[in-house]
Protein backbone atom coordinates (compact mmCIF):
# COMPACT_ATOMS: atom_id res chain seq x y z
CA UNK A 1 0.00 0.00 0.00
CA UNK A 2 1.64 3.12 -1.35
CA UNK A 3 1.74 6.13 1.36
CA UNK A 4 1.56 9.61 -0.51
CA UNK A 5 1.44 11.83 2.36
CA UNK A 6 4.37 14.50 2.72
CA UNK A 7 6.50 12.35 0.23
CA UNK A 8 7.97 13.70 -3.39
CA UNK A 9 6.15 13.49 -6.67
CA UNK A 10 7.71 14.28 -9.92
CA UNK A 11 4.97 14.21 -13.30
CA UNK A 12 6.05 14.68 -16.75
CA UNK A 13 3.66 16.24 -18.74
CA UNK A 14 2.26 17.97 -15.47
CA UNK A 15 1.37 21.22 -16.88
CA UNK A 16 -1.64 19.70 -18.62
CA UNK A 17 -4.50 17.27 -18.83
CA UNK A 18 -3.66 13.48 -17.17
CA UNK A 19 -0.73 15.39 -15.53
CA UNK A 20 -2.23 18.39 -14.39
CA UNK A 21 -5.32 16.46 -13.03
CA UNK A 22 -2.64 14.12 -11.14
CA UNK A 23 -0.10 17.01 -9.82
CA UNK A 24 -3.61 18.42 -8.59
CA UNK A 25 -4.85 15.68 -6.81
CA UNK A 26 -1.25 14.45 -5.37
CA UNK A 27 -0.56 17.76 -3.61
CA UNK A 28 -4.09 17.41 -2.13
CA UNK A 29 -2.75 14.18 -0.73
CA UNK A 30 -0.10 16.32 0.98
CA UNK A 31 2.81 15.75 -1.85
CA UNK A 32 5.35 18.00 -2.93
CA UNK A 33 5.45 18.52 -6.66
CA UNK A 34 7.66 18.70 -9.40
CA UNK A 35 6.22 19.48 -12.85
CA UNK A 36 8.27 18.67 -15.80
CA UNK A 37 7.27 19.96 -19.13
CA UNK A 38 8.49 21.32 -22.54
CA UNK A 39 5.54 23.89 -22.37
CA UNK A 40 6.78 27.20 -20.20
CA UNK A 41 3.76 29.22 -20.35
CA UNK A 42 1.61 26.16 -19.33
CA UNK A 43 3.96 25.31 -17.10
CA UNK A 44 4.28 28.57 -15.58
CA UNK A 45 0.52 28.67 -15.27
CA UNK A 46 -0.12 25.02 -13.69
CA UNK A 47 2.93 25.85 -10.79
CA UNK A 48 1.33 29.32 -10.14
CA UNK A 49 -2.25 27.76 -9.59
CA UNK A 50 -0.83 24.17 -7.77
CA UNK A 51 0.84 26.78 -5.02
CA UNK A 52 -2.48 28.54 -5.11
CA UNK A 53 -3.90 26.01 -3.77
CA UNK A 54 -1.49 25.60 -0.75
CA UNK A 55 0.48 22.90 -2.82
CA UNK A 56 4.53 23.22 -2.69
CA UNK A 57 5.73 22.82 -6.64
CA UNK A 58 8.46 23.04 -8.31
CA UNK A 59 8.71 23.62 -12.51
CA UNK A 60 10.69 22.68 -14.29
CA UNK A 61 11.04 23.26 -18.04
CA UNK A 62 12.19 19.47 -19.75
CA UNK A 63 11.54 17.80 -22.93
CA UNK A 64 11.46 14.63 -22.01
CA UNK A 65 13.01 13.17 -25.56
CA UNK A 66 15.64 14.89 -24.23
CA UNK A 67 18.05 12.39 -21.93
CA UNK A 68 20.49 14.83 -20.89
CA UNK A 69 17.11 17.13 -19.73
CA UNK A 70 15.74 14.44 -18.21
CA UNK A 71 18.69 13.57 -16.28
CA UNK A 72 18.92 17.34 -15.03
CA UNK A 73 15.39 17.05 -14.25
CA UNK A 74 16.29 14.19 -11.50
CA UNK A 75 19.65 16.06 -10.42
CA UNK A 76 17.26 19.74 -9.76
CA UNK A 77 14.47 17.07 -7.73
CA UNK A 78 16.50 15.91 -6.12
CA UNK A 79 18.42 19.16 -4.74
CA UNK A 80 15.50 21.10 -4.14
CA UNK A 81 13.13 18.12 -2.67
CA UNK A 82 16.28 15.63 -1.09
CA UNK A 83 14.12 12.37 -2.74
CA UNK A 84 11.48 11.39 -4.81
CA UNK A 85 9.07 8.71 -4.03
CA UNK A 86 6.63 9.20 -7.50
CA UNK A 87 7.85 9.40 -10.97
CA UNK A 88 4.66 9.59 -13.24
CA UNK A 89 6.11 9.28 -17.01
CA UNK A 90 3.34 11.16 -18.25
CA UNK A 91 4.37 13.28 -20.98
CA UNK A 92 3.22 12.23 -24.74
CA UNK A 93 2.09 13.28 -27.81
CA UNK A 94 0.67 11.44 -31.19
CA UNK A 95 0.31 12.16 -34.50
CA UNK A 96 -2.23 10.61 -37.25
CA UNK A 97 -0.26 8.65 -40.06
CA UNK A 98 -0.27 5.16 -41.59
CA UNK A 99 2.06 2.61 -40.67
CA UNK A 100 4.28 3.41 -43.79
CA UNK A 101 3.93 7.35 -43.39
CA UNK A 102 5.75 9.80 -41.76
CA UNK A 103 9.25 9.14 -40.80
CA UNK A 104 9.46 12.22 -38.91
CA UNK A 105 6.09 11.38 -36.74
CA UNK A 106 7.69 7.81 -36.15
CA UNK A 107 10.78 9.76 -34.56
CA UNK A 108 9.00 12.36 -32.95
CA UNK A 109 6.24 10.50 -31.38
CA UNK A 110 8.59 7.47 -30.62
CA UNK A 111 10.95 9.86 -29.14
CA UNK A 112 8.64 11.51 -26.29
CA UNK A 113 5.96 8.93 -25.39
CA UNK A 114 8.65 5.62 -25.61
CA UNK A 115 12.59 7.07 -25.12
CA UNK A 116 10.98 10.19 -22.81
CA UNK A 117 9.54 7.11 -20.48
CA UNK A 118 13.08 5.37 -20.86
CA UNK A 119 14.74 7.87 -19.87
CA UNK A 120 12.66 8.74 -17.09
CA UNK A 121 13.13 5.06 -15.29
CA UNK A 122 16.95 5.17 -16.27
CA UNK A 123 17.43 8.68 -14.72
CA UNK A 124 15.31 8.31 -11.42
CA UNK A 125 14.83 4.48 -10.77
CA UNK A 126 18.59 3.81 -9.54
CA UNK A 127 18.17 6.90 -7.26
CA UNK A 128 15.22 5.69 -5.90
CA UNK A 129 16.22 2.33 -5.46
CA UNK A 130 18.99 4.19 -3.66
CA UNK A 131 17.09 5.77 -1.16
CA UNK A 132 16.20 2.43 0.15
CA UNK A 133 12.84 4.55 0.88
CA UNK A 134 9.09 3.25 -1.09
CA UNK A 135 8.69 4.52 -4.46
CA UNK A 136 6.17 3.98 -7.22
CA UNK A 137 6.76 4.54 -11.06
CA UNK A 138 3.86 5.48 -12.82
CA UNK A 139 3.57 4.75 -16.23
CA UNK A 140 1.26 6.48 -18.72
CA UNK A 141 0.58 4.33 -21.79
CA UNK A 142 -2.88 4.30 -23.04
CA UNK A 143 -5.78 1.58 -24.27
CA UNK A 144 -3.34 1.68 -28.09
CA UNK A 145 -0.88 -0.15 -25.48
CA UNK A 146 -2.80 -2.85 -25.30
CA UNK A 147 -4.79 -2.55 -29.32
CA UNK A 148 -3.58 -1.52 -32.22
CA UNK A 149 -5.90 1.62 -33.44
CA UNK A 150 -5.74 2.04 -37.59
CA UNK A 151 -4.02 5.27 -38.00
CA UNK A 152 -1.87 6.10 -35.07
CA UNK A 153 0.60 3.54 -35.67
CA UNK A 154 3.50 5.15 -34.31
CA UNK A 155 1.69 5.79 -30.57
CA UNK A 156 0.01 2.17 -30.81
CA UNK A 157 4.32 0.94 -30.80
CA UNK A 158 5.51 3.51 -28.47
CA UNK A 159 2.45 2.38 -26.14
CA UNK A 160 2.86 -0.99 -26.22
CA UNK A 161 7.03 -0.03 -25.53
CA UNK A 162 5.65 1.28 -22.37
CA UNK A 163 3.25 -1.31 -21.63
CA UNK A 164 6.30 -3.88 -22.27
CA UNK A 165 8.79 -1.76 -20.46
CA UNK A 166 5.99 -1.57 -17.04
CA UNK A 167 5.86 -5.16 -16.66
CA UNK A 168 9.71 -5.71 -16.95
CA UNK A 169 9.88 -3.16 -14.09
CA UNK A 170 7.50 -5.11 -12.31
CA UNK A 171 9.46 -8.10 -12.26
CA UNK A 172 12.89 -6.57 -11.94
CA UNK A 173 11.47 -4.71 -8.55
CA UNK A 174 10.85 -8.00 -6.90
CA UNK A 175 12.53 -7.47 -3.26
CA UNK A 176 13.53 -3.85 -3.42
CA UNK A 177 11.06 -0.89 -2.03
CA UNK A 178 9.65 -0.21 -5.59
CA UNK A 179 6.97 -0.51 -7.33
CA UNK A 180 4.87 0.25 -10.50
CA UNK A 181 1.43 0.58 -12.26
CA UNK A 182 0.50 1.33 -16.05
CA UNK A 183 -1.99 3.48 -16.39
CA UNK A 184 -3.88 2.74 -19.95
CA UNK A 185 -6.80 5.47 -20.37
CA UNK A 186 -9.54 5.10 -22.92
CA UNK A 187 -11.24 8.92 -24.68
CA UNK A 188 -9.65 11.82 -21.75
CA UNK A 189 -10.81 15.14 -22.67
CA UNK A 190 -7.43 16.90 -22.84
CA UNK A 191 -5.02 18.76 -24.98
CA UNK A 192 -3.98 15.84 -27.03
CA UNK A 193 -5.62 16.66 -30.20
CA UNK A 194 -3.45 19.60 -30.36
CA UNK A 195 0.14 18.42 -29.34
CA UNK A 196 1.51 18.95 -32.31
CA UNK A 197 1.57 22.53 -30.81
CA UNK A 198 4.61 21.79 -28.78
CA UNK A 199 6.43 20.09 -32.21
CA UNK A 200 9.35 21.91 -33.36
CA UNK A 201 9.76 22.49 -37.36
CA UNK A 202 6.15 22.07 -38.03
CA UNK A 203 3.94 25.04 -39.42
CA UNK A 204 0.83 23.99 -36.38
CA UNK A 205 -2.79 24.54 -36.90
CA UNK A 206 -4.78 23.52 -34.69
CA UNK A 207 -6.73 20.16 -34.91
CA UNK A 208 -8.37 19.36 -31.64
CA UNK A 209 -10.43 16.14 -32.99
CA UNK A 210 -7.03 15.13 -35.27
CA UNK A 211 -6.58 11.98 -32.54
CA UNK A 212 -9.28 9.44 -32.64
CA UNK A 213 -12.96 10.46 -33.28
CA UNK A 214 -14.99 10.39 -30.14
CA UNK A 215 -18.71 10.70 -29.77
CA UNK A 216 -18.22 11.71 -26.19
CA UNK A 217 -19.38 8.36 -24.34
CA UNK A 218 -16.96 6.95 -22.59
CA UNK A 219 -14.62 10.18 -22.10
CA UNK A 220 -13.32 10.82 -18.29
CA UNK A 221 -12.00 14.08 -17.23
CA UNK A 222 -8.11 14.27 -16.03
CA UNK A 223 -9.33 14.71 -12.63
CA UNK A 224 -11.45 11.34 -12.87
CA UNK A 225 -8.48 9.68 -13.98
CA UNK A 226 -6.24 11.21 -11.47
CA UNK A 227 -9.16 9.80 -8.56
CA UNK A 228 -8.81 6.39 -10.06
CA UNK A 229 -5.14 6.46 -10.49
CA UNK A 230 -4.38 7.42 -6.63
CA UNK A 231 -6.96 4.91 -5.60
CA UNK A 232 -5.45 2.28 -7.59
CA UNK A 233 -1.65 2.81 -6.61
CA UNK A 234 -2.78 3.33 -3.05
CA UNK A 235 -4.04 -0.31 -3.12
CA UNK A 236 -1.38 -1.52 -5.32
CA UNK A 237 -2.61 -2.35 -8.79
CA UNK A 238 -0.71 -2.65 -11.23
CA UNK A 239 -3.11 -2.61 -14.70
CA UNK A 240 -5.00 0.84 -14.16
CA UNK A 241 -8.00 0.98 -16.94
CA UNK A 242 -10.14 3.21 -16.21
CA UNK A 243 -12.10 1.94 -19.03
CA UNK A 244 -12.33 -1.57 -18.41
CA UNK A 245 -13.82 -2.22 -21.89
CA UNK A 246 -10.48 -2.06 -23.65
CA UNK A 247 -9.41 -4.90 -21.10
CA UNK A 248 -11.68 -7.09 -22.58
CA UNK A 249 -11.31 -6.52 -26.23
CA UNK A 250 -7.71 -6.96 -25.44
CA UNK A 251 -8.75 -10.57 -23.59
CA UNK A 252 -10.33 -11.60 -27.01
CA UNK A 253 -7.91 -10.51 -29.11
CA UNK A 254 -5.27 -12.78 -27.02
CA UNK A 255 -7.78 -15.41 -26.80
CA UNK A 256 -7.87 -15.22 -31.04
CA UNK A 257 -3.85 -15.65 -30.74
CA UNK A 258 -4.75 -19.29 -29.90
CA UNK A 259 -7.20 -19.99 -32.18
CA UNK A 260 -5.84 -18.86 -35.27
CA UNK A 261 -7.82 -15.83 -35.81
CA UNK A 262 -6.56 -12.45 -37.13
CA UNK A 263 -7.07 -9.32 -35.08
CA UNK A 264 -10.29 -7.36 -34.65
CA UNK A 265 -10.85 -3.84 -34.98
CA UNK A 266 -11.19 -2.05 -31.80
CA UNK A 267 -13.80 0.07 -30.35
CA UNK A 268 -14.02 3.23 -28.82
CA UNK A 269 -16.88 2.49 -26.47
CA UNK A 270 -19.31 -0.36 -26.65
N1 LIG B 1 -6.23 12.14 -23.61
C1 LIG B 1 -6.43 10.87 -23.91
O1 LIG B 1 -7.50 10.49 -24.43
C2 LIG B 1 -5.35 9.87 -23.59
C3 LIG B 1 -5.67 8.50 -23.67
C4 LIG B 1 -4.70 7.56 -23.38
C5 LIG B 1 -3.44 7.97 -23.00
N2 LIG B 1 -3.14 9.29 -22.94
C6 LIG B 1 -1.79 9.67 -22.54
O2 LIG B 1 -1.84 10.54 -21.43
C7 LIG B 1 -0.61 11.28 -21.37
C8 LIG B 1 -0.92 12.73 -21.10
O3 LIG B 1 -1.56 13.29 -22.24
P1 LIG B 1 -2.86 14.22 -22.16
O4 LIG B 1 -3.94 13.48 -22.81
O5 LIG B 1 -3.02 14.71 -20.78
O6 LIG B 1 -2.45 15.37 -23.18
P2 LIG B 1 -2.07 16.91 -22.94
O7 LIG B 1 -1.58 17.41 -24.26
O8 LIG B 1 -3.18 17.62 -22.29
O9 LIG B 1 -0.84 16.81 -21.92
C9 LIG B 1 0.41 16.32 -22.33
C10 LIG B 1 1.51 17.20 -21.72
O10 LIG B 1 2.77 16.70 -22.16
C11 LIG B 1 3.59 17.82 -22.50
N3 LIG B 1 4.64 17.43 -23.44
C12 LIG B 1 4.52 17.20 -24.77
N4 LIG B 1 5.72 16.91 -25.30
C13 LIG B 1 6.61 16.95 -24.27
C14 LIG B 1 7.99 16.72 -24.18
N5 LIG B 1 8.76 16.44 -25.27
N6 LIG B 1 8.59 16.83 -22.97
C15 LIG B 1 7.85 17.15 -21.88
N7 LIG B 1 6.54 17.39 -21.91
C16 LIG B 1 5.92 17.28 -23.09
C17 LIG B 1 2.60 18.81 -23.10
O11 LIG B 1 3.13 20.13 -23.12
C18 LIG B 1 1.41 18.65 -22.18
O12 LIG B 1 1.49 19.53 -21.08
C19 LIG B 1 0.10 11.01 -22.69
O13 LIG B 1 1.14 10.07 -22.48
C20 LIG B 1 -0.98 10.44 -23.57
O14 LIG B 1 -0.47 9.61 -24.58
C21 LIG B 1 -4.06 10.26 -23.22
Amino acid sequence: MFDFKDRVAVITGGASGIGLGLATRLASEGMKIVIADIETSALEKASESLRASGAEVLGIQCDVSDKAQVEALAITAYEHFGNVHFLANNAGVVSRHKAWEGPEDWDWVLGIDLMGVIYGVQSFVPRMLASGEPGHILNTASTAGLLAFPGIASYNVAKRGVVALSETLHHEFTKSALSVSVLCPGIVDTNIGTSERNREGIDYKPEPDKFLPSDGKENLTPDEVADIVVDEVREGVFWILPHKHYGEQALEQATRRISGGTPVMPHIHR
